[in-house]
């Protein structure tokens, strides 16, 4: 079964794109929320009153004041650091700045001592406080959780987000893929142990993806195996069967000659129908054997008239000894590819049977004409025809008709061939009862398309 597209990289893709995209939403999100919490303190001490406070105590007592004001570390967030620092970046407890904020500060936070004679005056990144003696200080709120490169928690957050997305979509992809390959190969190694009747379920085998179609395939597969199998079975039964009664004929002979001490006229013809049925019954079931795996089959430009007229000309013996006619009409140009050997032992086949259920002064009719395209062989006869229940079962091999006229000889297999003949070609067989008594065989080839 061809697939419009493969779906398995189809849902890959899809499975792919929807963690990125989970990964970056959740993540831009545990992002914010860890960001917005981190920051409250920090934004709540910058905007707040912290800084006025600052600048009034500078106002009115100067830098000592100042200096016993940050002292009072009550007034100060726990999440923020506050450092008041002078113009040569010095903080008035002479405090290190963290190191990584030292150089930021020195560059972008206290303005350079030269800049403010200048008419440029760059952006201040902390409010300035001004002191009596005319001394600038830099308040400056550092948020003690997140340094230049980020904070820990956040990092730890996104690990951990990135750790719960590639978790559950390792899980989804483990539990869509891996259990299906797992059914599959549990399901192959039962089919190789001998457990013909394994299959793989069906949840799996209608998956509508590869897995789903390869789930099928190898359901079909274990199926025709199966029937294979159990045909098989079913054919060396009856073959048995088949063989066993004309030995039991013979048996019978073998015991009525000893018991006579001599083999009788009657007796020998016996033994010798029976041992001639043994061996054409054998040399069948060879031929019907050979045609489930035909080594070669031959693909030759045939015309079905001229080999349906040489096939005539050879049974024309036999009919007359049967006291039959054979009519063949054919349209010009009947041409199939087909395997010479096997087409003529097909039709061979249906016109013995027809030659031997023919009623005497009757004829046999082959007609070959073309149906769009289909080349069509019908041969008829006018004898006792087959029962409708029976019509399909006597392809079957050694089926035949309760009752039918020469039930001792033939093997029952004539038939079986033939199907199996016109099958391999391409083709089909059917029987159909005929108006006015006896019945028709139907052979339907594809046509030689010589274009
Ligand atoms: N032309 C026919 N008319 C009536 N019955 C037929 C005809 N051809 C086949 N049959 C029935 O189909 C059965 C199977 O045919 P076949 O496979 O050729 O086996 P066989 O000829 O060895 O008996 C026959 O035994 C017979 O009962
Ligand atoms: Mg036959």
């Amino acid at each position: 079964m061809e697939l419009p597209y493969p779906r398995l990289y189809l849902r890959m893709a899809i499975y792919i794109g929807a963690t990125l995209a989970a990964f970056v939403l959740v993540g831009a999100a545990i992002l914010a929320l860890i960001a917005s919490y981190e920051l409250e303190g920090y934004v709540a001490t910058r905007h707040g009153t912290l800084g006025r406070e600052a600048a009034e105590i500078l106002a009115m007592g100067g830098r000592p004041a100042l200096q016993q004001w940050l002292a009072e570390e009550a007034r100060i967030p726990p999440d923020v650091s506050v450092f008041i620092l002078d113009q040569a970046s010095q903080d008035i407890f002479g405090r290190q700045l963290p190191g990584e904020f030292a150089n930021f500060v020195r560059n972008y936070v206290v303005t350079p001592a030269d800049m403010t004679e200048s008419n440029y005056r760059p952006l201040r990144l902390a409010p300035q406080l001004v002191g009596p003696d005319g001394q600038v200080y830099s308040f400056l709120v550092l948020p003690k959780t997140i340094g230049v490169r980020g904070s820990l928690s956040t990092l730890l957050g996104l690990i951990t987000v990135a750790l719960l997305v590639i978790g559950s979509v390792a899980w989804l992809i483990a539990s869509r893929f891996g259990r299906p390959i797992g059914e599959l190969q549990a399901a192959v190694r039962q089919l190789a142990s001998g457990h013909i009747d394994a299959r793989v379920p069906v949840a799996i085998s209608s998956r509508r993806d590869e897995l789903g179609a390869l789930a099928a395939d190898f359901n079909s597969m274990a199926d025709q195996l199966q029937s294979l199998i159990d045909s098989r079975e079913q054919l060396m039964q009856e073959m048995s069967h088949e063989l066993r009664s004309p030995l039991a004929r013979l048996q019978a002979s073998l015991a009525l000659a000893a018991h006579h001490q001599k083999l009788g006229d009657a007796e020998r013809e016996q033994i010798e129908r029976e041992v001639r049925h043994i061996d054409q019954t054998i040399g069948e079931m060879l031929r019907f054997s050979r045609l489930d795996a035909p080594a070669t089959v031959a693909h030759r430009l045939i015309r079905v008239g001229k080999l349906l007229r040489e096939l005539v000309e050879v049974e024309e013996i036999e009919a007359r000894a049967h006291g039959c006619r054979l009519e063949l009409t054919s349209q010009p140009d009947m041409q199939v590819i087909g395997d010479p050997d096997l087409l003529c032992s097909g039709f061979e086949n249906i016109l013995r049977n027809a030659i031997r259920y023919a009623p005497v002064d009757s004829c046999v009719e082959l007609k070959v004409r073309k149906e769009e395209a289909s080349i069509i062989v019908q041969i008829s006869d006018r004898g006792p025809g087959i029962p409708d229940q029976y019509l399909d079962r006597i392809f079957e091999p050694f089926f035949r008709v309760k009752n039918s006229v020469a039930d001792a000889s033939g093997s029952g297999l004539g038939l079986a061939i033939a199907q199996r003949a016109f099958d391999i070609q391409g083709g089909s067989i059917s029987a159909t009862p005929r108006a006015g008594g006896g019945i028709t065989f139907t052979i339907r080839l594809p046509a030689a398309d010589l274009t």
